[in-house]
């Protein structure tokens, strides 16, 4: 009789068609230049947490010679002497499909100049992030992260920020795991 009643209540919630609690989502929101490492460090990430991908795409992307940092006229050169066109780098696609869904977004870059990729700047002017949370990694060949990470909070729209991580262009696996699942 008891055993019955235990196990009535356990249906009970399903019986009368009650909400499951709503599951954090995540999502991994990246761009990442031709080298790939902030790609594969994405991946792992997105891998450790469970989190869905998304790849900022620039339209048009770069190319080499677009990345040529030591060429002053160059795509990338003349866009860093111009701060006012990062948040406009325009986007294969700018929100994410189904990005209310997500209540997490880590979101990774290359550093350029000491600051993000300028990509990432258009990908947070041009999203709503109220009620997310943002966890901004990047990697870098020595950089440190530096204010990377505030100067983007600062173009995003009613999120909360976390500090956020630097990377080598290839850290272990471990490393970026265990970093990933400390949220
Ligand atoms: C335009 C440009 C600027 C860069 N500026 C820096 C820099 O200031 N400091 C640094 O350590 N690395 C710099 N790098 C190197 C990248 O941050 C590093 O290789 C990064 O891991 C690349 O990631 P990705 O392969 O995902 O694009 C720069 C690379 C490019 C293309």
């Amino acid at each position: 009789m008891f055993k019955n009643i235990l196990a009535l209540s356990a249906l009970a919630p399903l019986a009368f068609g009650a909400a499951a609690p709503a599951q954090a989502k995540a999502l991994v929101a990246y761009y990442s230049a031709h080298g790939g490492y902030t790609a594969q460090v994405a991946k792992t990430v997105a891998q450790a947490v469970g989190a869905d991908l998304f790849v900022i795409k620039p339209d048009p992307d770069y190319t080499d010679a677009d990345l040529d940092y030591n060429d002053p006229q160059s795509r990338v050169s003349r866009e860093h002497a111009d701060p006012s066109s990062w948040e406009k780098i325009p986007l294969k696609q700018t929100e994410p499909d189904n990005f209310a869904e997500y209540d997490t977004v880590y979101l990774g870059y290359p550093i350029w100049w000491g600051l993000a990729a300028w990509p990432v700047y258009s990908f947070v002017a041009g999203n709503d992030f109220a009620g997310k949370t943002i966890i901004p990694f990047a990697t870098s060949y020595s950089s440190p992260l530096g204010t990377s990470d505030v100067e983007l909070e600062q173009k995003a729209k009613g999120v909360y920020w976390e500090e956020g991580m630097r990377f080598g262009q290839t850290p272990s696996e471990s490393e970026v795991t265990e970093w990933a699942k400390s949220y």
